[in-house]
């Protein structure tokens, strides 16, 4: 048996329908399960009871992971895969998502010490922020206003991370590893935009506004300061920079990494109909 935590999320819920599409039972940790293969198990707290592998996200486990660990390793768990992130050795002001409480260093650490065989998987940024960053606005119509045009990322398709977690889950090849998992190619957000255009059958142009702009507008939206500030600076230092691309996945799953035109046309519905 699988546990699954943040089941619900981005990385969660494809994980969990390749594993019981792969026929391992799952229990599947979400406050908010709905969307969830009805094979799975769904729990709104960690049950850890005739669990032997389990898959750790920090933005669903927040300050907790040492109690999750102690509890996994009472309950006879023989395996732990951490969700981490690239930029987990980063100075913490580098690392803006610790602003919204993601403890993905304290998760790793515990996941690579805890005496449990492990894997940490260590992704770039998801192709699946762009929902946040731009679907509203692209809904609506086909200017997107957004910070540094020519920042750039190398964003990783939530199938491709689903799929190698399955592998640290299940194979051996990984134990003990932390592959740093990215797509294949660095794009700008100008040239992001414009793919998701290309995917919906409209023109999209990026219109660039200032970084105070930008940083009062996510703040608007819920955001933490420090987030905002964090996540505008870190595009600051990308412009002119490729984003940093690995043959992890690739070599992983023996594949080519799925490029964000494939991403954009898988989720060309969230953003609106073809013109
Ligand atoms: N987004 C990126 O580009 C990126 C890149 C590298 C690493 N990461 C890391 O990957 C992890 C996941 O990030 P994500 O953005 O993809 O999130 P996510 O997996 O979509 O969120 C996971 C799930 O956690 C649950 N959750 C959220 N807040 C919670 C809270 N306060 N308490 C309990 N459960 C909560 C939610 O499920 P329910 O509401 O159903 O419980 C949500 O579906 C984070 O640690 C992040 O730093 C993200």
């Amino acid at each position: 048996m699988m546990l699954v935590t943040g089941a619900s999320g981005t990385v969660g819920r494809p994980l969990v329908e390749l594993l019981v599409a792969a026929g391992v039972k799952v229990r599947a940790v979400a406050r908010n399960p709905a969307g969830l293969p009805a094979v799975a198990e769904v729990v709104d707290e960690p049950v850890l009871e005739g669990v032997t592998g389990l898959f750790a996200n920090p933005r669903a486990i927040g300050d907790g992971v040492d109690d999750l660990i102690g509890q996994a390793k009472a309950h006879g768990v023989r395996r732990v895969v951490a969700l981490s992130a690239a930029n987990v050795d980063d100075d913490p002001d580098r690392q803006p998502s610790r602003f919204r409480g993601d403890r993905n260093r304290e998760v790793e650490r515990a996941v690579t010490g805890s005496g449990l065989d492990w894997v940490a998987l260590r992704p770039t940024t998801f192709a699946a922020n762009a929902f946040g960053l731009w679907a509203e606005q692209i809904r609506r119509g086909d200017a997107v206003y957004g910070s540094y045009a020519e920042a750039t990322w190398s964003p990783i398709h939530e199938l491709d991370l689903a799929e190698v977690a399955v592998r640290a889950l299940l194979d051996d090849d990984l134990l003990g590893t932390r592959p740093v998992l990215t797509g294949p190619e660095s794009l700008t957000q100008r040239e992001m935009v414009r793919t998701v255009g290309d995917a919906i059958g409209r023109e999209l142009s990026y219109v660039e506004m200032t970084a105070e702009t930008a940083r009062v507008a996510l703040v608007a939206r819920g955001f933490p300061d420090g987030f905002a500030t964090g996540l505008l600076a870190m595009q600051a230092r990308s412009v002119g920079v490729p984003a940093l691309v690995t043959n992890e996945v690739h070599r992983v799953l023996g594949r080519p990494a799925l490029t964000f035109a494939r991403w954009a046309a898988d989720n060309a519905y969230v953003f609106g109909r073809a013109a």
